[in-house]
């Protein structure tokens, strides 16, 4: 289901609100570099394909600021650059996309600030739309693997939320929905910021697909009792030897499809996988705020003053991981071998 996270409007950036989700359907309209870095800080846009592509418009708002306040363009973009870089440490498209501005313009500097601004533009809406491309391709790749009924179990929101449109996680099950197969899904919740509950729901609902939820405590229970043919998970960032940082939880639930003998598949685009990282150890994991833990539920859920420990990610180590599905097919066993064969075409 296209769902339109990200737009570009009246030389803005245009995103759902995603902390409002499931009672508010809001957009917000970023006009500046800080206003783009806050909405990623806040996950009011997250997941990292959709953030990478966030990042890449918000170079362009960068080059519009300084046009506008006669700055010193090179040192005002460099710098929203940097502050770009320093929202969130883990989705490695964020960096990706940053680098690939980055490009833009070092290739260009003897071109005027507007010169400048309309490439990363045209660099930006060249990502935006590399990425509906590559979730419908990781769709198809991935949808192969289901049969014709499959009941799936998936974890945070690896959605059209999560990407310019189509999801990666859930490509896998629209494109298998589209090719007439049924498909069931169970959502963690994913606490604490239930992006599965709030986000996977939501988007699943809105495109009929049959979705139920189950608090992430209930994962163990569901594999043995409701015939779960696939857990199907994104990724933030994946090493050179197949391990995968995703959303907080995935290392268990990758433990757990182990235990009860179910294929564990991470769909991800080549961009989420970083080849200067050689094992997931290298890979930062983000800690947020204790309040996400404390104060969650919109009341206070634990005694003031407490010890919290907050990431947002973990790490699964390859070899519970039984295939990667990418754009450019599906990786199983010898991660490093098949990603240096890639990424050398
Ligand atoms: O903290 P979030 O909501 O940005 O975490 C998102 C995830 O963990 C997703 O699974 C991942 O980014 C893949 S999105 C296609």
């Amino acid at each position: 289901m296209p769902v339109p996270t990200i737009t570009w409007e009246n030389d803005a950036l245009r995103l759902i609100d995603q902390t409002l989700l499931p009672e508010k359907y809001i957009f917000i309209t970023c006009r500046d570099v800080g206003t783009v870095a806050e909405a990623i800080v806040s996950l009011r846009v997250r997941g990292a394909p959709a953030i990478g592509v966030a990042a890449a418009y918000g170079v362009v708002i960068a080059a519009q600021e300084a046009i506008a306040q006669n700055a010193d363009f090179d040192r005002y973009v460099a710098e929203s650059i940097q502050k770009l870089a320093q929202t969130r440490p883990t989705a490695v498209n964020l960096f990706w996309a940053l680098d690939r501005q980055k490009k833009v313009l070092a290739k260009a500097t003897d071109h005027s600030p507007t010169e400048k601004r309309d490439r990363l533009l045209k660099k930006a809406h060249e990502i935006f739309e590399d990425d509906k491309r590559i979730c419908r391709q990781i769709g198809l790749n991935g949808a192969e693997l289901l049969s014709s009924q499959a009941t799936v179990l998936t974890h945070c929101n690896a959605g059209g939320l999560a990407t310019a449109d189509y999801g990666t996680a859930l490509a896998v099950v629209y494109a298998a929905v589209e090719a007439g197969k049924q498909v069931a899904v169970y959502a963690d919740e994913t606490r604490p910021l239930l992006q599965g509950s709030r986000l996977t729901a939501w988007e699943l609902n809105q495109s009929g697909v049959d979705v139920t939820v189950i608090c992430d405590s209930m994962a163990a229970a569901v594999l043995r009792e409701k015939n779960i043919d696939s857990i199907v998970v994104g990724a933030d960032c994946i090493a050179k030897n197949g391990d995968v940082a995703n959303k907080i939880g995935t290392y268990g639930l990758a433990i757990l499809a182990k235990a009860h003998q179910v294929p564990f598949y991470v769909a991800a685009p080549l961009s989420t996988i970083d080849m200067k990282r050689d094992t997931g150890a290298q890979i930062p994991i983000e800690e947020r705020e204790t309040e996400e833990i404390t104060h969650g539920m919109g009341r206070q859920t634990a005694p003031s003053g407490i010890h919290v420990y907050n990431p947002a990610f973990d790490v699964t180590p390859n070899h519970l991981v039984t295939a990667i599905i990418t754009e450019k097919g599906v990786a199983k066993d010898n991660y490093t071998e098949i990603f240096e064969r890639w990424f050398g075409e």
